[in-house]
């Protein structure tokens, strides 16, 4: 009988979801952890080494067939989850015209798709079991509009809302929900996403992804609804764009991510 908890993390095998994951199997979750490519693997023998089961997969989250090869990994533990982190996501930077429509709409698959889908798979479970923290990795750039990066805020955007829209219909079934907003984090994000020759290429200047996911971390286990994840800078930024107009917003330069 395994009486230790057990949480989903996707996009567990790097940045900050890696730094979730690790603060988790420290605090003895078994853990669940998606990634797109097989590094997933190395991640999970890591986080093993904290003395907990890591079950890795390996999925497009982009794709109806990605998410349904990590809904069966869950129910295949044959136990409720108690966390649900949804993290994996991506960027794309440049002139919303000069890019693929076809890239415009993966990012919506996954950064939209997945999280409506695994919501819809995994939340039954959950309200059935009585309960259990979902973790939402927003961004701070949910809360701007971003030209040159015009897709990935509102995909965010969607995802925030969302959030607060599900933590209503799902009050006093035991489900909370806690919605990150990170600004820029030193992680791969930005080179991913074709910005790696913009002043997002260098990450010295951003957030360290491990003092994110810790206040995250913190915040889904003291029950937060939302927050700005960064240094004191960053949280001045999530404070200004509350009090912004959208058009003047859009016309500054942000250092989201
Ligand atoms: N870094 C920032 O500046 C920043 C700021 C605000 C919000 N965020 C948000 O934080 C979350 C994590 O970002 P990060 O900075 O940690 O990024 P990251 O280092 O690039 O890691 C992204 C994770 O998502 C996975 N992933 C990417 N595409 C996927 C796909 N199609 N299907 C399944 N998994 C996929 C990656 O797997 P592989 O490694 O195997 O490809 C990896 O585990 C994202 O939702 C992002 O929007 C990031």
């Amino acid at each position: 009988m395994i009486n230790r908890p057990l949480a989903l993390i996707t996009g567990g095998s790097a940045g900050i979801g890696l730094e979730l994951a690790r603060l988790m199997a420290r605090d003895h979750y078994d853990l669940i952890i998606t990634g797109a490519s097989d590094r997933v693997h190395a991640a999970a023998a890591e986080l093993e080494q904290e003395g907990v089961v890591v079950t890795p997969v390996q999925s497009d989250l982009s794709t109806k067939e990605g998410v349904d090869v990590v809904v069966a990994a869950v129910k295949h533990t044959g136990r409720p989850l108690d966390v649900l982190v949804l993290n994996a996501g991506i960027a794309i930077g440049g002139a919303f015209l000069d890019i693929e429509l076809q890239r415009h709409l993966q990012l919506l698959d996954l950064n939209i798709g997945s999280t409506v889908r695994l919501c819809h798979a995994l939340l039954p479970g959950m309200v059935e079991n009585g309960g259990g923290k979902v973790l939402f990795v927003s961004s701070l750039s949910a809360t701007t509009p971003i030209p040159y990066e015009s897709v990935y805020g509102p995909s965010k955007a969607f995802m925030t809302s969302f959030g607060h829209g599900l933590r209503e219909e799902l009050r006093g079934t035991g489900v909370q929900f806690t919605l990150l907003h990170p600004g820029a984090t030193a992680t791969e994000f930005h080179a991913r996403a074709g910005m790696g020759n913009t002043s997002f290429g260098d990450n010295s200047w951003k957030n360290d992804p491990a003092q994110v996911a810790l206040q995250g971390y913190e915040a889904l286990q003291a029950g937060v609804t939302s927050l700005v994840g960064g240094d004191e800078a960053t949280q001045a930024a999530g404070r200004e764009h509350k009090i912004l107009a959208e058009e003047e917003k859009a016309k500054t330069p942000c250092a989201n991510g």
